[in-house]
C-alpha cells in the first residue's frame, strides 16, 4: 500500500529515480487550496498534467463531495506505475479512465482545459537531451516569441504548454520551485505572462513551513487566469505548515483573512516581475548598489581541479617553479571565518590541503621549464585536452586569470553566504566569487570592508539570491552586483562613490 504524505528515500538511487521522473507528491492541505482556487466560479472540469499518485484529484473528488458537484477529471502522466499507486491509495478506475500516458509537454491532448492544477516535475535542465532541448525551445518560441534561457527546466515548459491550454476564463493553479522566477530566463517568461494573463495570487512559504520539509526546494504556488492583465496581484507568505489559513483565504475568493498563518501584500506586478516574485516587495529606497563599489566574477574554472590544484608537496615534488603557481582556495570550507590570512593558507599546506593552483600560461609546451612540459605530457596522457571546459581553451592548459581579489564572496550557504577578506592574496576557484573594488585606494576598501560586513548589508542578500527549501541562498555574480548597501552604513564610513559610477541620493530640482 502506498503511504501518505510520501516517504521519501533520503538518498541512493531510489532518491535518484523520484529526481529522475519529477515524482514528489504534493501535500493534502496544498492540494485542498490549490483546487479550490480552480474550480471556483463553477468550473466542473479539472485537468491535471502531471497526475502522479492522483492528489488533486482526491482534493477535486473530496471538495466537489463536500459542494455536492462532480467534478470530471482529465489528465496526462508519463509514468503508468505512478498511477498504480493513485489506485492504491483510493482513486478507481473511473476516476483515472480519463487520464492519458503521455508527455504533456511534447505530445499533449489537443483540448483546452478551463481548470488546470499541477506539481509538474522538476526536472533540471541537465537531466534533458539536447534532442528535447530543442523541441522545448521551438514551444517557447512558439509562444513568446523568443526562446527561454537553455538553463530553464522541464517544469518551465509544463507551465508554458498549460498556459497556452487554459480556456479564456480558465483557471490555473501551479506549484512551482523559487527558480521559476529566479533563473536567468525569469525576466523574459514573466514579462509575457504578465502581458497575456491575469496573475492573481502568489504563494510562497517560510522556510519551517515548506510544502516539501525534506526536499532542497524552495516552493511557490501561481494563480492565475486566461483574462484581461491587471497591473496588481497578491503576494502571500505562509508561515504554518499543514494551516487551513490557505484554503480558507482561497474559498473566500481571496477576501477574507483573519489568520496569523498568512502574510497579505497587494503588489504591483512590474514592481513584482522586477523584484521576483519569490521575494518580499522592496521599496525603491535610493540606497546604492554593490555595483556602484565593485565589480563581480566568479572563481577560476580549472576544468580538472584534481590536475590543475595542487597541494604545496605536491608542486614541490612535480619541481613546478614558484612562478607557475598561484596561491588559490577551492572549497568554502576551507575558510573558517571573514578573515583569510597567509597563516591560515599556512595552515591548509599542513593538513595537506591544496592550496596551489598550477597556472601554465599560452606558450608552447617546449617552451616551458622541464618540471612543467613533464607535467604537461601527463595531463595529455589523462586526455584533458577532451574535457567540455578544457576543449575550449588554446592551447589546452592556458589557466584564466585572475588578480587576487580584495575581497571574497561565499555564494552559496545557509547561513553562511558571506563576504570575506582576503589578506592573503588568494584566487578562489569557482567555490567562491571574487569581488573588485572599482578603486584601489586602501581606504576606500577598508570603508568598503566595514559596508560589506554589516549584517544590515548581509540581511539584503535574500533580495538579490536564489532560494532553496531550507532557508540556503545562492548568489550569481550579477545578481550579487545588484546587492543593496544600506545608505546609513555608507554615510557613517565615509565611504564615497567611485567617480566613473553613477550618483545616488542625488534630488534634483
Ligand atoms: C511532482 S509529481 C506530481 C504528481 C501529483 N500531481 C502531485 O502533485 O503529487 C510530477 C509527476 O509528473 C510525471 N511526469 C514526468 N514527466 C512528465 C511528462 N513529460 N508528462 C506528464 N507527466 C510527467 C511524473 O511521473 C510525476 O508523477
Amino acid at each position: 500500500m502506498a503511504t501518505f504524505p510520501q516517504q521519501l528515500p533520503s538518498t541512493g538511487p531510489a532518491r535518484e529515480a523520484l529526481r529522475q521522473k519529477g515524482q514528489f507528491w504534493t501535500p493534502d492541505w496544498i492540494a485542498d487550496a490549490m483546487v479550490c482556487y480552480v474550480i471556483a466560479g463553477g468550473h466542473t472540469t479539472l485537468f491535471d498534467p502531471a497526475v502522479g499518485a492522483g492528489v488533486f484529484f482526491r482534493a477535486a473528488k473530496r471538495l466537489g463531495n463536500k459542494a455536492g458537484r462532480t467534478i470530471d477529471l482529465q489528465g496526462t502522466e508519463l509514468d503508468p506505475d505512478a498511477l498504480e499507486e493513485a489506485r492504491q491509495t483510493g482513486l478507481t478506475e473511473l476516476d483515472l479512465a480519463n487520464v492519458a500516458i503521455t508527455d504533456f509537454v511534447l505530445h499533449p491532448p489537443n483540448g483546452v482545459y478551463e481548470a488546470i492544477v499541477a506539481n509538474p516535475p522538476y526536472i533540471r535542465h541537465h537531466r534533458l537531451t539536447s534532442q528535447v532541448k530543442e523541441q522545448l525551445k521551438a514551444l517557447a518560441l512558439s509562444m513568446i516569441g523568443k526562446v527561454l534561457d537553455g538553463r530553464s527546466g522541464y517544469h518551465i515548459y509544463f507551465l508554458l504548454r498549460a498556459l497556452q491550454r487554459l480556456e479564456k476564463g480558465g483557471r490555473l493553479a501551479f506549484i512551482m520551485p523559487a527558480d521559476t522566477c529566479e533563473g536567468v530566463f525569469a525576466a523574459t517568461l514573466w514579462k509575457w505572462i504578465a502581458r497575456s494573463f491575469c496573475l492573481d495570487a502568489v504563494v510562497t512559504f517560510a522556510p519551517h513551513a515548506s510544502p516539501f520539509p525534506n526536499v532542497d526546494t524552495n516552493a511557490m504556488i501561481f494563480f492565475i487566469r486566461n483574462a484581461e492583465p491587471r497591473s496588481e496581484f497578491l503576494w502571500v507568505k505562509c508561515n504554518r505548515r499543514d494551516s487551513d489559513a490557505l484554503k480558507t483565504w482561497v474559498l473566500s475568493g481571496f477576501t477574507v483573512n483573519d489568520s496569523p498563518d498568512l502574510e497579505i501584500h497587494v503588489r504591483d506586478l512590474s514592481e513584482g516581475t522586477t523584484t521576483g516574485l519569490s521575494r518580499a516587495p522592496l521599496e525603491e529606497n535610493g540606497d546604492p548598489t554593490l555595483g556602484d563599489f565593485a565589480t563581480v566574477l566568479r572563481g577560476i574554472a580549472t576544468g580538472a581541479n584534481e590536475f590543475f590544484f595542487l597541494t604545496r608537496k605536491q608542486a614541490e615534488d612535480l619541481g613546478i617553479p614558484e612562478g607557475f603557481l598561484i596561491r588559490a582556495i577551492g572549497r568554502t570550507r576551507d575558510v573558517f571565518g571573514e578573515l583569510l590570512s597567509i597563516q591560515d593558507i599556512e595552515a591548509l599546506d599542513a593538513k595537506g590541503r591544496p592550496t596551489r593552483l598550477f597556472s601554465p600560461d599560452g606558450r608552447s609546451l617546449h617552451d616551458f621549464p622541464s618540471a612543467v612540459q613533464e607535467y604537461l605530457k601527463q595531463g595529455e596522457a589523462l586526455r584533458l585536452m577532451e574535457r567540455p571546459l578544457i576543449s575550449t581553451r588554446k592551447p589546452w592548459y592556458k589557466m584564466e586569470v585572475r588578480s587576487a581579489p580584495p575581497f571574497l564572496f561565499a555564494y552559496l550557504g545557509r547561513r553562511n553566504a558571506r563576504f570575506i577578506r582576503n589578506y592573503a592574496g588568494v584566487v578562489p576557484l569557482t567555490c567562491l566569487l571574487c569581488v573588485y573594488p572599482r578603486n584601489n585606494d586602501p581606504i576606500f576598501i577598508d570603508r568598503l570592508w566595514e559596508v560589506l560586513r554589516n549584517p544590515e548589508t548581509v540581511n539584503n542578500l535574500i533580495h538579490v539570491g536564489k532560494s532553496y527549501g531550507d532557508g540556503a541562498i545562492k548568489v550569481e555574480p550579477r545578481s550579487l552586483e545588484k546587492l543593496r548597501l544600506p545608505k546609513g552604513l555608507i554615510d557613517a564610513t565615509g565611504l564615497e562613490l567611485h567617480p566613473t559610477t553613477r550618483q545616488f541620493g542625488l534630488s534634483l530640482g
